[in-house]
């Protein structure tokens, strides 16, 4: 049989085009009701990669209008000083989404200080009412990562109602609200994790891989089945300074239908999800109900 080479689900250009639009989205907004939208992010410590994420967000905001509010805190930061802003920023008219950048230093209980997030800001998707309201089927604010890939997945136009999806790690952040999405978009769900067995025999029969282990290369390209679609939510930085993900792009690139490069695929529209989740809010905050 020929080996087709798989389509690029370009995570890049979908997010400049989304950006695109909301910029004229926030255009609006402002004219309408005075302010742009106001996102508070807070990164405790000096984690190098945290503040390089950070700092993109923070990049990201500006292109589009939104007002980011910059919180830079001390890795000796006491838990106690950390709920107390939050508190604030829960209160603080000008704020719309609150996002706590993570890790967060190991004396800081991260679930309970993501709870403390009011769940209407919670532009992240994190805090457990917004994972509970997509898991009955009424999303309100979406976790990024699974909302930016169920927006990749739509660019192929392929019904996803009934095929199969196995996600590769059942992290709150991505692998568990991404089995969420695509219950919700009609999938077959499997999740696989640290004690699945044969992980290979799962992913030989999936329709769509979603890989989201954090683990370099565990993803075989010869376990992908043939046409299947497989998004790779994994970055790592190899000695030689390049970028890489969970899945053998290479091999697996022979055998796919689409398939998400990285760096470009999924990392964009995490971001970008942010930024809708943003305005998102922002609407919901000034009693806004019309979509742009
Ligand atoms: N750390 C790694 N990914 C994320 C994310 O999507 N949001 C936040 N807040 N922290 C992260």
């Amino acid at each position: 049989m020929p080996n087709p080479t798989a389509k690029i689900l370009d995570g890049k250009a979908l997010a400049a085009q989304f950006k695109e639009d909301m910029q004229q989205e926030v255009q609006h907004l402002v004219a309408s009701y005075g302010r742009a939208p106001g996102l508070a992010v807070i990164i405790v410590g000096d984690d190098p990669a945290s503040h390089v994420y950070v700092k993109n967000k923070k990049i990201a905001c500006e292109k589009v209008g939104i007002k980011s509010f910059s919180h830079e805190l001390a890795h000796t930061t006491t838990q106690e000083h950390l709920l107390g802003l939050l508190a604030e920023l829960n209160r603080n008219p000008k704020v719309d989404g609150i996002l706590v950048q993570l890790p967060l230093p190991a004396h800081i209980d991260a679930d309970y200080v993501l709870k403390a997030i009011a769940s209407h800001k919670d532009v992240d998707g994190f805090h457990p009412y917004n994972v509970g309201c997509l898991a009955v089927r009424q999303p309100e604010l979406r976790s990024c990562t699974p909302y930016g890939c169920m927006k990749l997945l739509e660019t192929t136009g392929v019904d996803l109602h009934g095929k199969e999806a196995v996600i590769v790690g059942a992290s709150n952040i991505v692998g568990r609200p991404m089995a969420l999405e695509l219950l919700l978009a009609g999938v077959t769900v499997t999740i696989a994790h640290r004690f699945t067995e044969n992980l290979q025999a799962h992913v030989e029969r999936a329709d769509i891989v979603v890989a989201a282990a954090g683990k370099q290369g565990l993803v075989q390209g010869s376990w992908i089945k043939q046409g299947a679609i497989v998004i790779d939510v994994g970055i790592h930085r190899l000695e030689d300074g390049t970028l890489t993900g969970d899945v053998d792009f290479a091999e697996a690139s022979k055998r796919a239908a689409w398939i998400t490069p990285v760096p470009g695929g999924v990392g964009p529209m995490t971001i970008t999800m942010l930024l809708a989740n943003t305005i998102q809010a922002f609407r919901t905050h000034v009693g806004d109900e019309s979509t742009a």
